[in-house]
């Protein structure tokens, strides 16, 4: 089979912030934007600055942009348009939707988390917890950092009401079989509550394949505007009694979990998002391009770098954490900046479990993270940086 090359120089010359002389290599922390959105969004406060449901035309765009949102976010993540909700970004959204879920839980119930999950996919069931009497779990991790698929089927009961966990971390890259989960939960009766939130970035999602009940997404990692996007499976969600304003409208039925008027402006740049991404082929042109990158990353690293997690690109998406021996990460981060290059040094990347298990230095670790726009070119530069520094050390 032909490999589908993208091509990169004109994916590039869709965004100025790419033509100066700066690399990003921290899309995981937020990508950067095509203008073609930040446009969609100028044009919609232009042209369309009304709310839904009024007899006239910026109204009636408005309405076509909100509809669009839904079918391209359904599109997006294999669903029905009357399943997306949207929101503020996950982690807002995520508290949300575990209230109107936990509504009906009762005190003793369980929750059970995974050990690569982001905070925003375990805080909010820590706090419902807090206030429900229920119990919340932890799923361990084998020592590679994938999931202990034994430690989850132990920790299952007929107490289980949710298994929550990250399909990609958004720390180390792994990616955890979603399918595998989504059976286990249901084995019991639990709801499979997906954050998707770094996976989305880099791998094509479905849905009902997984047989998900709930999944969240954030698209200002993969190219679009600060917001918060969910999934959740019409025939649970229609049994949830929704937080919502008395008058405002019950269907579709996803729009009875949003609160007050939508931000539209970002709506029709989240439009332009799914446009841009279907326009440059998609995960088929994406998904070999960054699996590429993170080879050709891996191969070019110094001996003096220690990558935690998968060592290969098999079962993970192409966000690296690196420590260079005798070189603190916020060094290594500031050295890479002087040179033109963004990453962060942080500690436990909101991956608090993880950071636990792991360790990454006591100075933290550096992320390093690869998405469809970044080029072999600037891989082959940031080793050659990252050689001299460790030469340097
Ligand atoms: C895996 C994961 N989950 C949740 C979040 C929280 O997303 P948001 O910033 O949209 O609340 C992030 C953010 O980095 C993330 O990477």
């Amino acid at each position: 089979m032909t490999r589908v090359v993208p091509d990169l120089g004109a994916v590039r010359r869709r965004f100025s912030s790419l033509q100066g002389e700066f690399t990003f290599l921290d899309a995981p922390g937020g990508s950067q934007v095509p203008d073609e959105v930040g446009d969609a969004m100028a044009r919609c406060l232009r042209e369309a600055s009304a709310n839904i449901g009024a007899p006239y035309e910026t109204s009636r765009r408005v309405g076509a942009i909100l509809d669009g949102a839904e079918q391209r976010s359904a599109r997006f993540l294999g669903c029905e348009p009357h399943e997306i909700v949207f929101g503020t970004n996950m982690t807002s959204l995520n508290f949300a939707l575990s209230r109107t879920a936990g509504r009906g839980f009762q005190a003793g119930d369980e929750i059970l988390v995974s050990s690569l999950d982001h905070d925003g996919g375990v805080a909010p069931w820590l706090e419902l917890a807090h206030d429900r009497d229920l119990v919340v779990r932890h799923v361990e991790l084998n020592d590679d950092t994938t999931l202990d698929f034994d430690d989850l089927r132990a920790k299952l009961s007929d107490r289980t009401r949710v298994v929550a966990f990250a399909w990609a971390s958004n720390a180390i890259g792994t990616i955890t079989d979603a399918r595998r989960v989504c059976a286990l939960a249901h084995s019991v009766g639990a709801l499979a509550w997906i954050d998707a939130v770094h996976y989305a970035a880099h791998e094509p999602i479905d849905v009902r394949a997984v047989d998900a009940d709930v999944l969240l997404c954030s698209p200002y990692k993969f190219c679009g505007p600060h917001l918060g996007l969910a999934y959740g499976k019409a025939e649970v969600i229609e049994r949830w009694r929704p937080y919502k304003a008395r008058p405002a409208a019950t269907t579709p039925l996803g729009r009875r979990f949003e609160t007050g008027t939508m931000p539209y402006e970002l709506l029709a740049g989240l439009n332009t998002t799914f446009d841009y991404l279907d326009d440059i082929g998609g995960f088929e042109v994406i998904v070999p391009h960054e699996r590429a990158l993170g080879e050709r990353f891996l191969a070019a690293l110094p001996d003096a770098a220690r990558v935690y997690g998968l060592q290969t690109m098999e079962g993970r998406v192409p966000t690296f954490l690196v420590n260079l021996d005798g070189v603190p990460a916020p060094q290594v981060a500031g050295r890479l900046a002087d040179r033109g290059m963004g990453v962060w040094a942080h500690d436990s990347w909101y991956s608090l479990n993880l950071y636990e298990r792991f360790g990454y230095g006591s100075d933290g670790s550096v992320r390093i993270g690869f998405i469809h726009y970044n080029t072999a070119d600037e891989v082959d530069r940031l080793a050659g940086e990252l050689t001299q520094i460790a030469a340097s050390a």
